[in-house]
């Protein structure tokens, strides 16, 4: 496969790392991407992305990817076209096809003979049968016979060292042979994993789904578990520790302040959304995503809670909110819990102090102490490093800090309340 040329559709968190990693396999590499800011990023060297071994590669690569927003210079070289655009809900939480569509309207306006076309974006059984493919054929040409459309689900995770792009084992499915065929050699000439091949490309899209799914639906039952253990007096870290010993048919999940990113909180509504248009409703799935998404309300009951103690509420207390990206060490906030304790704290009043050293822009104190100093009731939402090494009960008494919400479980709470600080952990 050396020295074919590769079109990633879509330079985000899943596509740009793809369009590094072909290039060092000395493909030829073009980004397509309807952001111009991206793709003059890009070309210059620049990743958009504030991860260190994107900002690293993207740099050594300049001129290796060819990004563009011209879809025809990207698509009518390409032998193969990874399609890595978003697959978001909509504000009724259905997924939202869009982009993909949009994708697919501008290879289909340049596909060519032999293409192998795979969408790499997480979406839900029969999508490429029932949507990519009929777009793809107003072309006028016939999968399977003139191009090859496969599907292979991305899971990478951002910031994660140990598991990379190269290293994470994949699944793939096709809608026929040859390009099935087609679409495992192109993988195994770039990544060193695994890749099962899976009977259908139904199966392929169904696997992303439910990995995702049963994150969710996992985390909620811990999340219920913190709430009920919170009356009944027992410390469910304890709980969870304990049940973590039995080295079978058990696996530690964590409470939190809910779910974010735009998988775990997103991708369950595609598996909701497709059964119920064949007549399945999927009770327990959507119990699980109320129950997470009721967690940022939990969270902002416990400061209520806590403040109560002191007489005060939230108008007219000093209230710092320290982290707003979905999970610790990334600069993205897209469904982030953090977002939802926002904008309930400001519902009820509070004008909190925000600081997130990854998300500088949307923070509006300058560093750590600037926030938590003299404050009421801090909300850890996000258990960035920074926050873990800084906010020892030394700091936190150091700065006038009267309570602490831990919506992380990551501070040390003995010696938090040793100090005489209120502290409130998920649970815990
Ligand atoms: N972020 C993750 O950790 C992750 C992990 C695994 C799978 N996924 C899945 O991969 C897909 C992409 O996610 P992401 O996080 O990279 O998204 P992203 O928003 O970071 O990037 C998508 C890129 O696609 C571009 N784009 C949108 N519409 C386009 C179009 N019509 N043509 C060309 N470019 C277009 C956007 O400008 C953006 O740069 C989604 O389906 C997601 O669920 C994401």
């Amino acid at each position: 496969m050396a020295k074919q040329t590769v079109a990633i559709i879509g330079l985000g968190y899943v596509g740009l790392p793809l369009a590094c990693l072909c290039a060092r396999r000395n493909f030829k590499v073009y980004g397509f991407d309807i952001d111009e800011a991206i793709v003059k990023a890009t070309n210059s060297g620049k990743s958009h992305i504030a991860d260190a071994s994107l900002v690293k590669n993207v740099k050594a690569l300049k001129g290796k990817i060819i990004a563009t927003t011209d879809a025809q210079k990207a698509i009518s070289n390409a032998d193969v076209v990874v399609v890595c655009v978003p697959t978001p809900i909509d504000e009724n939480k259905l997924p939202d096809l869009k982009p993909l569509e949009s994708a697919c309207r501008s290879i289909a306006q340049h596909l060519h003979k032999g293409q192998l076309i795979i969408i790499e974006s997480t979406i839900y059984p029969g999508t490429v049968r029932e949507i990519v493919k009929p777009i793809l054929e107003k072309s006028g040409l016939i999968s399977e016979k003139d191009f090859y459309l496969a599907h292979c689900p991305e899971r990478i995770d951002p910031g994660n060292k140990k598991w990379v792009l190269e290293s994470i084992p994949r699944v793939l499915g096709g809608l026929g042979g040859k390009g099935t065929k087609i679409a495992e050699k192109f993988y195994n000439s770039i990544l060193k994993s695994e890749i099962l091949v899976l009977s259908s490309i139904e199966c392929a899209e169904a696997v992303k789904v439910v990995e995702n799914t049963f994150r969710d639906v996992n985390i909620a039952f811990v999340n219920e578990l913190a709430k009920s253990f919170d009356r009944l007096g027992i410390d469910v870290l304890e709980v969870i520790k304990g049940a973590s010993t039995k080295p079978f048919g058990y696996m530690p999940f964590y409470p939190g302040p809910g779910v974010g990113g735009h998988c775990i909180s997103v991708d369950p509504y595609y598996l909701i959304e497709r059964a119920k248009q064949k007549g399945f409703e999927h009770e327990f799935l959507m119990l699980a995503r109320k129950i997470n998404d009721s967690m940022a309300g939990h969270v902002v009951l416990l400061a209520e809670s806590a403040l109560q103690k002191s007489d005060k509420t939230l108008q007219n207390s000093n209230i710092a909110l320290l982290g707003l990206a979905y999970k610790a060490n990334v600069d993205d906030m897209r469904e982030s819990p953090a977002l939802h304790i926002l904008q309930l704290l400001k519902s009820k009043g509070a004008s909190p102090k925000i600081f997130d050293p990854h998300i500088m822009e949307k923070s509006n104190c300058a560093s750590i102490d600037a926030a938590i100093k003299n404050a009421d009731c801090i909300i850890l939402a996000t258990h960035h490093k920074e926050f873990v090494s800084a906010l020892t009960a030394q700091k936190l008494k150091s700065m006038g800090v009267k309570a602490v919400i831990d919506a992380r479980n990551c501070l040390d709470k003995s010696a938090i309340t040793a100090k005489g600080i209120i502290y409130k952990g998920i649970g815990h």
